[in-house]
């Protein structure tokens, strides 16, 4: 399926009018104040949103509280947090999501990443995707894991990589 990676920062009804509910009720009403240090992207195809994700360089609004530390750190360590990666449901599997990631790393290609999730499930997908696990957080209300992802400058890290990811699919 041919489609575009763009910002849409600016542009951020293109991101959150095809998010769910739940999901809108997360980032909306806090983008404001995010608006000046996040940033939005998209995939689209044909005018449609597929799905998309934002990068943060602050504390997020799905940062739970108890470990606002821990995420301060790797923000004092220059990496970014990526955080609301969707895709809509019909577009799920198609590799979509591999994609937007890749498309980010080819963005920045110097730059770390982390983020939080609160399934487990999903590490396979982000590792397959460059993260490593680096632990478990066991919080009151739920448990999270830490994943991060280090660029390597110098070595092939967006092309080839996904070249490699994409063969083993
Ligand atoms: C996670 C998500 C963005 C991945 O997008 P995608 O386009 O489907 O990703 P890809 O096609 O590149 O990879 C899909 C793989 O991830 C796996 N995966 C995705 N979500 C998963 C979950 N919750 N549990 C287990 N596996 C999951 C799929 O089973 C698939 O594995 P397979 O290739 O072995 O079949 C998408 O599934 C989604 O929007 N999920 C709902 C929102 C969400 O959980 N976002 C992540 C927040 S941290």
């Amino acid at each position: 399926m041919e489609h575009r990676f763009i910002e849409s920062t600016n542009s951020p009804d293109l991101f959150f009018n095809a998010l769910p509910e739940d999901w809108q009720e997360g980032i909306v009403p806090f983008w404001q104040d995010y608006k000046h240090t996040a940033k939005i992207y998209v995939l689209e195809s044909a005018g449609e949103v597929l799905g998309g994700g934002i990068v943060f360089s602050t504390v997020s609004p799905d940062t739970q509280p108890s470990y606002y530390e821990e995420a301060q750190r790797w923000f004092d360590q220059g990496y970014l947090y990526i955080g609301f990666l969707w895709f809509s449901e019909q577009h799920r599997g198609k590799q979509l999501g591999s994609k937007w990631l890749h498309h980010l790393y080819d963005l920045l290609p110097d730059q770390n990443f982390w983020l939080a999730i609160d399934d487990f499930k999903l590490s396979a997908f982000y590792q397959r995707n460059g993260f490593q696990l680096i632990h478990k957080l066991e919080l009151e209300e739920s448990n999270e894991w830490i994943l991060s992802m280090e660029c390597a400058p110098g070595e092939e890290l967006t092309t080839g990589r996904m070249q490699k990811i994409f063969v083993q699919a």
